[in-house]
């Protein structure tokens, strides 16, 4: 049972109070307890709270803390009613060379479906030392229930604030905000409840631009030294500040990630240092800091443990399929993934599995997909293949997966990488669908890649690649997807300077007979009488509603 303190309340309000000017967000009510990036008074304070989906009676919960703690003292109290945590899930730790602190994993298993829950991190030694409040989350509809629901896409969102995405830039970098203008995690914590759960198609703090911003004068009193102190620091602490800074989103919503180039390493495959001349490759990184490793410890997403889980994988939420990718490496027997030696980003990672093992993982998670329960299936990996910047196109990315996808009538293929948005036609083979969005036979292809980071604006082609039905460049923003049943599909870009939707479409898809037969009335969750729930009929009409909007 956790214990609510007379002293964890004091220190939550005070703290609250004395940071909230220091706290990035707009949304001030949210409680953290400690400066971004700073090292907390109290060392094991469960810090970087995380979810992610295992399956629909299964909740990932990860944190962190600045000192290792025995697996059986950090847990996880939850249960359905807030004021009684009845049920306790233990952790797993894990850690890495060059890292300042120790991720915690529970499994929160048997759960109901649909069904909303109350958790707290705590540590069972240390009486009323939390301040981190309880928080709550839903878990996954069933396969097979297509109650409506809507999904939060981003990609290529990176620090916020004076270390990263702000109102300045340093010399030779643009993409600066506007004064006081919203960003994305802003936007997207203040549309918390537009939206089930979130998926992050990689580059996902962009710390290893430390070097990059320091070279510009952007970052750091003075140029950043390259000794092995500073480069663990500025990496390691870049890295905790973006964990501390979307904490918002992740200890409420699912938040599952795809890998990225700029997890692979700590100086993002080299910079040069223009005022000096010297060049810096991916060589200054420390052991610690190389093929991925703080991404690959800091999250616990569904599949099977070793090098490739966080990597390859998918889950189920009601009639969707989700299917995340790393196109960063693994791409296959012959084929270099741009983050592999031999590949095009100077980055030396991966591989993470076998060679051919995400191939034919991929193709035998499709195989089993039951399309009359799932009707939607997805699919996400970094980098793009048909986007509106024709030369900045991962090839290997296609020639490894676009045949795969095609043959397994997937829906949609999203990405990012390309910091622009770009919305395609149903595509196979560079050859448009003539069905348009209206029953195609190929995959669209969206990318997003405008979450926002140090640096963080591309430019489209004018005119615009064949084929390429929509544009948008120069706004930050983030994807909203709307499933509103079996056969209609909405897709929107939203704005993060005022949330406003900038473009938005329908895919449409026939299905066979049958399909979410049990689907639409067949919602099982439960919502506990309390509000947050998402509860089949209310909440069907709540999103109905904002699809007539
Ligand atoms: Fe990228």
């Amino acid at each position: 049972m956790a214990c609510f303190h007379p002293l964890t309340m004091m220190l939550t309000l005070v703290l609250a109070a004395r940071l909230a000017a220091a706290v990035p967000f707009k949304n001030e009510s949210y409680p953290l307890t400690t400066v971004p990036g700073e090292r907390p008074w109290n060392p094991i304070e469960p810090l970087q709270q995380r979810l992610a989906y295992i399956n629909a009676t299964a909740m990932a919960v990860s944190w962190n803390t600045y000192t290792s703690l025995p697996d059986e003292e950090a847990v996880v109290y939850f249960g359905t009613d807030a004021w009684e945590l009845d049920r306790t899930a233990p952790s797993r730790q894990s850690t890495f060379e060059t890292s300042r602190t120790f991720s915690h994993h529970a499994i929160l298993s048997g759960l109901e479906p649909g069904t909303e829950y109350h958790y707290r991190v705590a540590h069972t030694n240390c009486f009323g030392c939390s301040t981190i409040p309880t928080y709550s989350f839903t878990t996954a509809l069933p396969a097979g229930d297509c109650t409506p629901y809507a999904v939060a896409i981003v990609a290529d969102m990176g620090l916020m604030g004076p270390d990263g995405l702000t109102n300045s830039t340093g010399k030779g970098a643009g993409g600066a905000l506007l004064d006081n203008e919203t960003n994305t995690i802003q936007s997207m914590v203040q549309s918390l409840d537009a939206y089930e759960h979130i998926v992050h198609i990689g580059d996902l703090a962009y710390a290893d631009y430390f070097l990059k911003a320091s070279t510009q004068g952007f970052y750091g009193a003075d140029n950043v030294l390259t000794n092995a102190t500073s480069i663990v620091e500025n990496y390691e602490r870049l890295n905790e500040a973006w964990y501390d800074q979307i904490t918002p989103l992740t200890s409420q919503r699912p938040y599952m990630v795809a890998v990225g180039n700029h997890e692979s390493n700590c100086n993002n495959g080299g910079v040069k240092d223009k005022v000096n001349n010297i060049s810096y490759t991916a060589q200054i990184c420390m052991p610690g800091q190389t093929n991925f490793t703080a991404y690959a410890e800091h999250w616990n997403m569904p599949g099977r443990p070793g090098p490739s889980q966080n990597f390859w994988y998918s889950y189920d939420v009601g009639m969707v399929h989700y299917v995340v990718l790393s196109f960063e490496t693994d791409l296959g027997e012959g084929l270099y993934g741009p983050d592999e030696v031999g590949g095009t980003g100077k980055q030396m990672s991966g591989p993470r599995g076998k060679t051919g093992e995400q191939i034919e993982w991929l193709r035998q998670d499709l195989a089993k997909v039951d399309r009359k329960k799932t009707p939607w299936v997805l699919a996400f990996g970094h980098r793009p293949w048909y986007v509106g910047i024709a030369d900045a196109v991962c090839e290997p990315c296609r020639l490894a997966f676009e045949g795969i996808l095609y043959e397994n009538n997937v829906d949609l293929v999203l990405t990012g990488h390309d910091h622009v948005y770009s919305r395609s036609v149903p595509m196979f083979n560079h050859t448009a669908d003539p069905a348009g969005y209206d029953n195609p036979r190929a995959p669209t292809y969206i990318t997003n890649g405008l979450g926002g980071h140090y640096d963080g604006l591309d430019v489209l082609d004018s005119p615009l690649p064949a084929n390429v039905a929509h544009g948008i460049d120069g706004v930050y923003g983030w994807s909203r997807l709307t499933f509103a049943n079996a056969t209609h599909m909405r897709h929107e870009f939203v704005a993060a300077r005022n949330s406003s939707v900038l473009d938005e479409f329908w895919l449409v898809r026939a299905r066979e007979e049958g399909t979410c037969v049990d689907g639409e009335e067949g919602h099982t969750g439960k919502d506990n009488g309390k509000g947050h729930g998402k509860g089949g009929k209310k909440d069907k009409r709540d999103v109905l509603a904002r699809l007539d909007e």
